[in-house]
């Protein structure tokens, strides 16, 4: 799939070797989430257009480069987007920060929106919709379905883990949306899990297992 980034840099790879390890504190896995997030920032952007800009140095003018155009969004999808926010933010804090909360009615298994909240001007702005998990897909293609109400001007989608499953159902339902990822695992459990994976990652992050 040419849509799909892995992020192969070792730093990443080590990060996620032992961010994967059971015994890993809430304290060091989150520490973790947070550098691999910086580091997963630098190569969701390393395509965002550029502008010249005049600056003075101490010895003399010159002409450098500075990001165009309206500020980034970062999209969090409840709860555990989140975990990946503060990393994000701290290379890009310019940024502005929209939220999608979605749980799945277990009748229909559907994907039922309870929180929504975008900046302004969306039309204008480049979406990074952050997840650290793609497991089925399900969230990520309504949380997707419904960002594009908003019409931005870009999506591109970030996770820390994927599996064949999850990478399908997202190449079916939204083929124009670029994933980045740190790893493609083997498969999905009949839970929903990813295998090997690193377990509940937001039950990880917030301590909550
Ligand atoms: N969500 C998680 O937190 N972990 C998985 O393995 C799959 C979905």
């Amino acid at each position: 799939m040419s849509n799909v980034h892995v992020v192969n840099h070792p730093l990443v790879q080590h990060k996620l070797t032992l961010m994967r390890n059971k015994t890993a504190s809430t304290n060091s896995f989150r520490r973790l989430l947070n550098e691999l997030s910086m580091l997963m920032t630098y190569e969701v952007t390393r395509d965002m257009p550029m502008q010249p800009m005049e600056v003075e140095t101490p010895l003399e003018t010159m002409t450098g480069q500075v990001i165009d155009g309206k500020k980034l969004v970062f999209v969090s999808i409840l709860r555990a987007g989140n975990g990946i926010l503060d990393g994000m933010l701290s290379v890009v804090p310019g940024a502005r920060v929209g939220h999608i909360g979605l749980y799945r009615d277990p009748k229909t298994l559907t994907a039922v929106e309870y929180y929504f909240k975008m900046p302004t001007e969306m039309h204008e702005r480049d979406a990074v919709v952050v997840d650290p998990m793609l497991a089925t897909g399900h969230s990520a293609i309504a949380a997707i379905d419904r960002l594009k109400e908003c019409n931005p001007k870009s999506i591109k989608f970030v996770c820390l883990l994927t599996c064949p499953e999850g990478l399908a159902a997202m190449e079916k339902a939204h083929p124009d949306v670029p994933i980045y990822t740190a790893a493609i695992d083997r498969q999905l459990n009949e839970h929903g899990y990813i295998l090997p994976g690193l377990g509940d990652a937001g039950d990880r992050i917030f301590g909550t297992q």
